[in-house]
C-alpha cells in the first residue's frame, strides 16, 4: 500500500468528501486523525472502520477556524502517531447567498471555516513537517469555484478562491522543506452540502445536464484523487489544483 505508515490529518473528516478521504488513506495504509465538531458517533463508526482496515484511527473534537484548535489537532497526532505526514484542509460550508443578501455574520462564518482553516492549518502542519524533517504533503480541497463563478454563493466562491492561491504560494514558498502544496478541485459531489439541490428533481435534471461525464462525483471519487496527491506518485506536483468535475468546468452547449 502506497501510504504505509504515513500519518494524516483530515479537517472536517467524519462527512462528505472527509470522510470518504479518511477511508481511502486508511485503504492506503495511513493512521489517520479525524477533525470533527458535530456527531461524535458517527466520528466513532469511522474509527472502527479504519481499525477493520487494519489501521488507527482518532477522532479529534476541533473546531478548525480557531487556531489554537488546529494547534491541538496537530498537537493530537503527535501525541498518538509521532508525527504528521499529510494534512488534508477539507472542513467547508456555503451558505448559497449572493453579494446582495449576504451578511457579515454569514461571510465570516464561511471565510473562516474554508479559507482561515486552511491558512493556518497548512502553516501548523508544515512546522511541524518542518521540525520533524523529511518533508510532507499539504492538500486543500477546493472547488471549481475556485476559479468559476458561482452566481448566488459569493463567500464560498471568494473562499476558495483565497484557497487557489495559498495552494499556489505556500507551495512556492514551502518547497525548500520538501513540503508539497496541492488542491484538489471537485465539481458537483453526492455529499450533505448539496442536499438541497439533490433533493429537488428539476435542480438535478439542470446539473446532471451541464456535466459532460452527466452525473455528480461520489466521495471516493475525490479521495483516490487525494490518496494519489499523498502518495509517492505525485512527488513532483505542487503549487497546482488538480480539477475532478466530470468536465464541468469545460463544459459547452456547442451553440
Ligand atoms: C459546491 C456545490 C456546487 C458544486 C458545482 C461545489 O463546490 O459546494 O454547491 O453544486 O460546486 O457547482
Amino acid at each position: 500500500m502506497s501510504l504505509n505508515g504515513k500519518v494524516a490529518i483530515v479537517t472536517g473528516g467524519n462527512s462528505g468528501i472527509g470522510m470518504a478521504i479518511v477511508l481511502e488513506l486508511a485503504r492506503q495504509g495511513a493512521n489517520v486523525v479525524i477533525d470533527y465538531v458535530s456527531h461524535p458517533e458517527a466520528t466513532e463508526a469511522l474509527e472502527q472502520q479504519v481499525a477493520a482496515l487494519g489501521d488507527r484511527a482518532i477522532g479529534v473534537d476541533a473546531d478548525v477556524s480557531k487556531v489554537a484548535d488546529l494547534e491541538k489537532l496537530v498537537a493530537a497526532a503527535v501525541s498518538a502517531f509521532g508525527r504528521v505526514d499529510v494534512m488534508v484542509n477539507n472542513a467547508g460550508v456555503e451558505t448559497r447567498t449572493s453579494i446582495l443578501d449576504t451578511t457579515e455574520a454569514q461571510y465570516e462564518k464561511v471565510m473562516e471555516i474554508n479559507l482561515k482553516s486552511a491558512f493556518f492549518g497548512t502553516q501548523i502542519a508544515a512546522k511541524q513537517m518542518i521540525k520533524q524533517g523529511g518533508g510532507g504533503r499539504i492538500v486543500n480541497i477546493t472547488s471549481v469555484h475556485e476559479d468559476w463563478p458561482m452566481p448566488g454563493n459569493t463567500p464560498y466562491c471568494l473562499s476558495k478562491g483565497g484557497m487557489r492561491m495559498l495552494t499556489r504560494t505556500a507551495g512556492v514558498e514551502l518547497a525548500p522543506h520538501s513540503i508539497l502544496v496541492a488542491g484538489v478541485g471537485p465539481g458537483a459531489v453526492a455529499t450533505p452540502i448539496n442536499l438541497s439541490t439533490m433533493n429537488d428533481p428539476e435542480l438535478m435534471k439542470k446539473l446532471d445536464g451541464a456535466i459532460p461525464l452527466g452525473r455528480m462525483a461520489k466521495p471516493e471519487e475525490i479521495a483516490s484523487v487525494v490518496a494519489f496527491l499523498a502518495s509517492d506518485g505525485a512527488s513532483y506536483l505542487t503549487a497546482t489544483t488538480i480539477f475532478a468535475d466530470g468536465g464541468i468546468m469545460q463544459s459547452s452547449p456547442g451553440l
